[in-house]
């Protein structure tokens, strides 16, 4: 069956006190409606409708990369009105799945199951039941257990409060009905609103059948509404996907200090130490070990590379069996090949590093491509800028560069050459060269140091 699918985002999230709206706070480092989005479009036949109202500029230029049709409800006046400015565009046949905007976690499984248990003549709703059911609208069965109607909190009598069993928002209500219903409801109640959940009675007395679906846990239709539970959600998912990793072959050697913003892909006996953070798209190879407080960002490691504590690696390609830090930080376009070594307080940006090379102590290599097999000294900096322009340096095979050596870009070294310490390099070296580039060392015999006056 075809599937309309809403998403509610207009609410006024005046509890985030926030310049921004509610839904693009970011749960795992994606605004939480990206994440509805994302979840809602890989159900089939689907046909996205975005409902924004407050701070809706934002959420519309927010979700652009989603082909849903966006619908204003400038002056929101409830969840039922919300559906009744989407009514014009929701197809004659199929059904309608509504979702929130500010419940990130809901899974693809649960939207099928319930998809699953769709006909034109039954309307699925989610619940949950709930020890504290305080604030949620209460789902009232007759004494076949069959649903008969949801009650408002606000509305709710003394026994009605008592009911565990709660409306979570999300439900699947046939269209050729809901169009029905939509257009009868009232706002006559404790807070003037137009309620969607108005629906469920006005279906039991048309004779639809009404099923409900349990979500698999409780963050699923947990929703947000200030920062503490925006927090809440985030260690929520945080520990889900841990528990994924590990469970897909990873060690993590403490669970609770991982933080993943983005996805995480681990090869086989994938080691992590603690404080790591994984941002963007990061593919981690079989074998790689991974110490602690390292910062990695939309980049791919070898299989059996080591990464040392507090490295830095952003939007960069690492081989295999390569060793990298401690206090390595690799910028944007680095690459380095197999068995590669980036040692501590080196930075690279824009940088090919060859197999086997090895730039181990307190240099800056950028805008350069080197071969394999070289070794670079301590201290060794490209001077790639001329205060204008980026210039590239050249490094061939089996080069050896001195420590404290100043490669004044643009500027090539041949295969084999050496480059002794203290250079500073501003022209060709040519293979198997030997360049000094440096003061010649005087020596003075018996030298009288100076005397204090
Ligand atoms: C709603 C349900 C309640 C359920 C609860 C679950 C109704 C009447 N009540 O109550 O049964 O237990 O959710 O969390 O549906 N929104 C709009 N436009 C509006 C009003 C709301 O887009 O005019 C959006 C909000 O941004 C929010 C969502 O709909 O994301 C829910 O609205 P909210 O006012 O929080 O509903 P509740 O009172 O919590
Ligand atoms: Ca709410």
């Amino acid at each position: 069956m075809t599937q309309d699918i809403v998403i509610l985002a207009a609410g006024k999230g005046s509890r985030m006190k926030s310049s921004f709206s509610k839904v693009l706070h970011k749960v795992g480092g994606v605004p939480m409606v990206n994440r509805v989005l994302a979840t809602a479009s890989t159900l089939s036949n689907a046909r996205l409708h975005l409902v924004v109202g407050h701070q809706g500029e934002q959420v519309e230029a927010n979700c652009q990369g989603f082909s849903a049709n966006v619908v204003w409800q400038n002056d929101p006046q409830g969840t039922g009105d919300a559906l009744r400015r989407v009514a014009p565009f929701l197809q004659a046949d199929g059904a309608t799945l509504t979702l929130y905007g500010d419940v990130p976690l809901i899974r693809a499984s649960t939207l099928e199951k319930m998809s699953a248990l769709s006909t034109p003549n039954t309307l699925v709703l989610l619940t949950i039941s709930l020890d504290n059911p305080t604030g949620y609208g209460r789902i009232v069965r007759d004494e076949t257990c069959r649903v008969t109607a949801i009650v408002e909190q606000k509305d709710a009598s003394e026994s009605e409060l008592a009911i565990k069993e709660v409306n979570t928002g999300i439900l699947l209500a046939p269209n050729n009905h809901l169009q029905t219903w939509l257009a009868s409801l009232t706002n006559d109640n404790a807070q003037g609103e137009y309620y969607l959940t108005d629906i469920i009675a006005m279906a039991a007395r048309d004779g639809v059948e009404i099923v409900t679906v349990n979500p698999e846990n409780e963050a699923e239709v947990a929703g947000v509404n200030d920062r503490v539970q925006l927090a809440a959600l985030e260690r929520e998912l945080q520990n889900q996907q841990a528990i994924a990793l590990m469970q897909n072959g990873a060690t993590l050697l403490d669970p609770s200090r991982i933080d993943v913003r983005g996805k995480l892909t681990t090869g086989q006996d994938v080691i992590i130490d603690v404080n790591c953070v994984f941002e963007g798209k990061v593919v981690l190879g079989s074998g790689v070990e991974i110490g602690p407080n390292c910062h990695l960002k939309d980049c791919s490691i070898g299989d059996n590379t080591i990464i040392k504590s507090n490295t830095l690696i952003d939007d960069s390609q690492v081989g295999e069996a390569c060793d990298i830090g401690p206090f390595a930080r690799l910028r944007p376009g680095t690459e380095l090949e197999k068995k590669a070594k980036i040692g501590n307080f080196v930075e690279t940006k824009k940088a090919l590093i060859g197999e086997g090379s090895k730039v181990n102590h307190l240099s800056y290599i950028g805008d350069t491509e080197m071969g394999a097999n070289v070794n670079v000294g301590a201290g060794t900096i490209t001077c790639n800028y001329d205060g204008v322009n980026k210039h590239l340096t050249q490094v061939a095979d089996n080069v050896f560069i001195g420590s404290n050596t100043s490669l004044v870009a643009p500027v090539q070294v041949a295969e084999g050459a050496t480059i002794a310490a203290g250079s500073t390099i501003t022209k060709a070296v040519n293979e198997r060269q030997l360049a000094f580039a440096r003061a010649r060392q005087i020596n003075k015999d018996n030298w009288p140091r100076p005397v204090k006056k």
